[in-house]
């Protein structure tokens, strides 16, 4: 390995950013994610990805259902260069149509970015979101948006923040005003006032000011608001947590930002900042230890698989995410699990609209493998045989369907499809534990039943019946002398394909008391 390569490995890492934007569907992710496409000039004009987000007719045909609805199903991979940074954005779907999927992707961040509507506060899909990038230890960074609109006091959010998430948070600039009266924000790391000025919102100036207490953001904002933020400062310089880098890249303290996407507000100083405190990318956990983004040897794993839905076009891509080495177009690299060498001909590397054939790549990147069906989620490729990356995790299914078949004469063809299907790994199948056995599917979102539905029809020839169920928890059960009549209330029993003893609850009451009925029982929310 010669010293040069070493170094621009080095070169590369250093640069790189790949993180995710976390929300709730509304609170303005598109929106974002356009504004910073924008500044690093990887889209030319506003409109591009919002337009690529309501098209019924995108490009890529991979996904009839994507075409059909209009929607990113499977979350895709934006990059783009500022200020000597390489930026990765993965997207996850802000639809409610998400899925294991948007959750795996995010095991391919090495941050995130928490997007939160000023006004709504912490919403349903932000919790889900947050939590799994808690278990896993990445820096967490908010964006509050939509600071042009009235919302909940600064205050409330940060209490919320703590409240529901469990996280402390430090605001790095504070808004001087909100909604009509919004004219600027305070910036408290390097004291300076962003103000938000001119009739179309784009003409923003920055001012350098001693403090908070400057007599310039006075003439500026005037007594009412410049009152309001001395009180707001004093308050938080005393109360408030103080800004420490470690506690931020163990995941335990949330820098907050204040601003307005669509307005272009706070968005620049945002991203300047984020790329100044957010990680490089980070080792991954292998057979063989930690394997380190400098390491020269390639490595990488699939996170993602997107299948065509077309049956004409049965190609899949893989999203492999790059842990180390340098990635070449045309590369030789070990298929670890299937023990075999394969050559990465037609790698794809992925903008905000087009798909483009990449040469080389580096930690942190993601480039799409034309996949001919060789390809799993959590599959390793590396340059040695046995270097294999932790397995990816598993999600608790979160919405229950009974699933029947329309016409019994087609039986067989529905028992076949429902096994490969399910052999996946995206859907569960339970059966009910007594007499009439019914045929329960669990998933972590509303799209894989529909693709679940669509895949059947026009794979195996099937028409099926699924019929939602009000459960909203599984949890698998271990224990030696499990005891079926104590889940007649409250829950049912069901097992899964490998006659595994799983609950069903419909809230968390129910599955509370199971709990505490069954001491001696473990509740696990995956399979053991
Ligand atoms: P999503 O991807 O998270 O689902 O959100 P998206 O960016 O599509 O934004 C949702 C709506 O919120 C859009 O309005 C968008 O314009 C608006 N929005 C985003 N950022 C801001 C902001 O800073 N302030 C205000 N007031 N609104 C914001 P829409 O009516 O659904 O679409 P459009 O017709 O305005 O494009």
């Amino acid at each position: 390995m010669t010293k040069q390569l070493n170094e621009e490995i080095q070169h590369e890492v250093d640069k790189r950013r790949t993180f995710a934007i976390i929300s709730h569907p509304d609170a303005g992710k598109t929106t974002l994610t356009e504004k910073l496409l924008l500044f690093g000039g990887a889209i030319r004009e506003a409109g591009s990805v919002k337009a690529r987000k309501a098209s019924k007719h995108a490009t890529s045909d991979w996904m009839e259902i994507e075409k059909q609805r209009g929607i990113s199903v499977t979350s895709s991979v934006m990059q783009f260069d500022y200020n000597g940074h390489r930026v990765n954005i993965l997207d996850t779907p802000g639809h409610q149509d998400f899925s294991e999927d948007t959750y795996r992707t995010l095991t391919a961040a090495d941050s995130a970015v928490m997007l939160i509507d000023v006004a709504k506060g912490v919403e349903a899909q932000t919790i889900k979101l947050f939590q799994v990038c808690r278990r896993r230890g990445i820096p967490i960074f908010t964006f509050i948006n939509k600071l042009d609109r009235e919302g909940q006091s600064p205050f409330d959010l940060m209490e919320e923040l703590e409240r529901v998430l469990g996280i402390r948070s430090v605001p790095m600039n504070w808004p001087i005003g909100m909604g009509r009266e919004l004219c600027g924000v305070y910036d408290r790391m390097k004291n300076q006032v962003e103000l938000f000025q001119g009739n179309d919102h784009s003409t923003i100036e920055v001012r350098k000011v001693g403090d908070f207490r400057d007599p310039v953001i006075r003439e500026m904002a005037g007594d009412y608001l410049a009152d309001q933020l001395e009180q707001d400062l004093e308050l938080l310089d005393v109360a408030g947590d103080p800004f420490d880098f470690e506690k931020v890249r163990a995941g335990e303290l949330t820098p907050v930002f204040f601003g307005s996407a669509v307005n272009n507000f706070g968005v620049q100083t945002f991203l300047e900042n984020f790329l100044q405190l957010a990680p490089k990318p980070a080792s991954r956990n292998s057979t063989s230890g930690p394997v380190e983004p400098t390491n020269e040897k390639f490595s990488g794993y699939v996170f993602k698989i997107q299948a065509n839905m077309n049956p004409a076009h049965r190609d899949r891509i893989a999203f492999l995410r790059i842990v180390s080495g340098r990635f070449e177009r045309g590369m030789s690299v070990k298929h670890v699990r299937m023990g075999k060498d394969i050559k990465l001909a037609q790698p794809q590397q992925f903008l905000a609209q087009d798909r483009d054939i990449v040469e080389a790549a580096y930690p942190g990147d993601i480039i799409g493998l034309f996949d001919p069906g060789i390809f799993r989620i959590g599959d390793s490729l590396a340059m040695s045989k046995d270097l294999e990356f932790d397995e990816l995790p598993t999600f608790s299914p979160e919405i229950f369907a009974k699933v029947s078949i329309k016409n019994a004469l087609k039986k067989k063809q529905y028992e076949k499809g429902l096994d490969q299907l399910t052999e996946e790994g995206t859907i569960q199948v339970f059966t009910t534990a007594g007499g009439f056995e019914d045929t329960i599917l669990g998933v972590v979102g509303q799209l894989q039943f529909e693709v679940f539905e669509y895949r059947m029809k026009g794979e195996y020839g099937v028409d099926v019946i699924l019929q939602r169920m009000t459960f909203q928890f599984a949890r698998w059960i271990v224990d030696d002398n499990i005891d079926p009549s104590k889940y007649r209330i409250n829950s049912t029993l069901v097992k899964d394909k490998k006659g595994n003893y799983v609950a069903l609850f419909e809230n968390e009451y129910a599955m509370r008391t199971a709990m505490d009925k069954n001491p001696t029982s473990k509740f696990l929310e995956t399979a053991p």
